[in-house]
C-alpha cells in the first residue's frame, strides 16, 4: 500500500502503497473566510465596527461566521474578521472603506463551495459535521497539532511494532483536510487514528486489519454508523481480500472515500479504488484540469482538490503544509460526507450519502478528466439548506 500523495514510491508488488507526502510550501498566512478591511485614515474605527457587528447574523445555523477578530486604531486603520458575501458587500459600499482583501483560503475548500471557478472563500453551515466521525486509516494522527481543537483521537495502531505517533505527516495532513479548524471541510466532526502505514507504506493485510478494527468499532457504538465515513488515501495493485473487505463494509453500513491513485492509469487496476461500493475519489488542479498524476476511469466516483492543497501537519501544534495527490482530494470528500451527513436526511446509509455527493456534484466542468471517467466536481450546496437539523 502507498500514499496517494504526488510521489508514487514502488513497493514489493504484494505491498500496497501510501501516496508519499511531498511538502511543497508552508506558512503561508491561510486563513479561510477571512478578511482585512482597510479603512481610511480619518475614519471613526469605533462607530465603523458598532456598524459592522449590527450586521451580524446571530442565528446559530447561519453561515459560519465570526464577524470582527481584531481592529486596529492606530497608524493602520482597519479589522479582520470573518464575513458572509452580504456582509462584505455592505462593507465594501461604505465611504470609509479604502479595501478588502482576503486571507489567503485553501483552494480546495473554495472550489468544494462554489459551481463557479470565481469563488472566494469557504462558504458552509455552521453545522459543519457536527456529531459525525471519520477514521483516518493513515500514517496515523498528530493529535496536538491546534488546527484539530481536541477533536482528533487514537483509535488503533495496526502496527504495534512502532509508535502510533505520525512520523510521516501523510494522515495528519489528510485528517487536517477533513475535519481542521482552519484547513478542514467538516469542522466541528472527530477524527479517530487507525495507524495501517508505517513510513509511507504498508501491507494490505494491516490495511484490511486497520479496516476491520474501524467497522467493528463503528458498527458495535449504537449510532455511530449513520455518522461516520472511513477515509482511506491509499492504495496498491489490486486485491480481491481488501475489495472483499470494503465492500462487507458496506453492506454493514460503514462507507469507505478512497484515492483513485497518483499512477496516471484506470483507478480499476488499484485497491481500494476498484471497488464499486467505495467513493472513488481524483483530483483536479485550481484550473479545474485534471492531474496529471491522478488514476481515472469508470472506477471514479468524483474530482475534489489535489494539487498544492494545504493542510495540518507535523512537528509543531501550528504545522501545516501543502501536498499535491488524490490523497488529498479524498479528504475533502470524506469530509464533505460527514458534512452533509449532519446537515441532510437520507445520507444516513452509504448508498444514500453517495447517491447526494454524486447527485450535487457539478457536471462537465472538469477538464480532460480521462477516458470513461465521470466528469463530476464535488459541490456542498450551499447556502441551499434542506432540513437543518438542530435548527430551532
Ligand atoms: C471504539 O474505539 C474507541 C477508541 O478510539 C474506544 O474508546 C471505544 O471503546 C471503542 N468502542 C467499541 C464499541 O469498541
Amino acid at each position: 500500500m502507498v500514499l496517494f500523495t504526488k510521489l508514487l514510491i514502488i513497493v514489493a508488488a504484494a505491498a500496497v502503497v501510501a501516496f508519499p507526502p511531498r511538502r511543497a510550501a508552508d506558512h503561508a498566512d491561510v486563513v479561510p473566510g477571512k478578511y482585512i478591511v482597510t479603512l481610511k485614515g480619518d475614519a471613526d474605527v469605533e462607530s465603523h465596527i458598532a456598524w459592522v457587528k449590527s450586521l451580524h447574523p446571530r442565528n446559530s445555523c447561519s453561515p459560519h461566521t465570526k464577524a470582527v477578530e481584531k481592529v486596529w486604531t492606530e497608524s493602520f486603520k482597519g479589522y479582520s474578521g470573518e464575513f458572509d458575501e452580504a456582509t462584505l458587500k455592505q462593507i465594501t459600499s461604505r465611504e470609509d472603506v479604502v479595501g478588502i482583501e482576503p486571507h489567503n483560503c485553501p483552494w480546495g475548500l473554495i472550489s468544494l463551495s462554489h459551481r463557479e471557478p470565481d469563488g472566494r472563500r469557504y462558504d458552509y453551515w455552521g453545522s459543519a459535521g457536527e456529531g459525525t466521525w471519520v477514521y483516518v486509516l493513515d500514517t496515523g494522527i498528530y493529535t496536538e497539532n491546534l488546527d484539530f481543537e481536541g477533536r482528533a483521537h487514537l483509535g488503533y495502531n495496526a502496527i504495534p511494532s512502532i509508535p502510533f505517533e505520525d512520523t510521516n505527516g501523510h494522515g495528519t495532513h489528510c485528517a487536517g483536510t477533513i475535519i481542521g479548524k482552519r484547513f478542514g471541510v467538516a469542522k466541528n466532526a472527530q477524527a479517530i487514528a487507525v495507524k495501517v502505514l508505517d513510513g509511507d507504506s504498508g501491507d494490505t493485510a494491516t490495511v484490511i486489519d486497520g479496516l476491520e478494527w474501524a467497522v467493528s468499532n463503528i458498527t458495535k457504538t449504537p449510532g455511530r454508523a449513520a455518522n461516520a465515513v472511513v477515509s482511506m488515501s491509499l492504495g496498491g495493485p489490486y486485491s480481491l481480500a481488501l475489495n472483499t473487505a470494503v465492500k462487507n463494509a458496506y453492506h454493514a453500513g460503514v462507507l469507505s472515500v478512497v484515492a483513485a491513485g497518483n499512477s496516471g492509469l484506470p483507478a480499476e487496476l488499484f485497491s481500494p479504488a476498484s471497488e464499486s461500493t467505495a467513493i472513488t475519489v481524483a483530483a483536479i488542479d485550481v484550473s479545474r484540469r485534471k492531474a496529471g498524476f491522478a488514476n481515472f476511469g469508470a472506477s471514479v466516483d468524483v474530482f475534489a482538490a489535489g494539487v498544492d492543497v494545504e493542510s495540518a501537519y507535523i512537528g509543531a501544534p501550528d504545522a501545516f503544509a501543502a501536498l499535491s495527490g488524490t490523497s488529498m482530494a479524498t479528504s475533502y470528500i470524506a469530509g464533505l460526507a460527514l458534512y452533509l451527513k449532519r446537515l441532510e436526511y437520507g445520507t444516513e446509509s452509504p448508498g444514500g450519502v453517495t447517491a447526494r455527493i454524486q447527485e450535487l456534484a457539478t457536471r462537465d466542468v472538469v477538464q480532460e478528466s480521462g477516458p470513461l471517467t465521470p466528469n463530476l466536481l464535488a459541490y456542498n450546496n450551499f447556502p441551499a439548506q434542506g432540513p437543518c437539523p438542530g435548527c430551532g
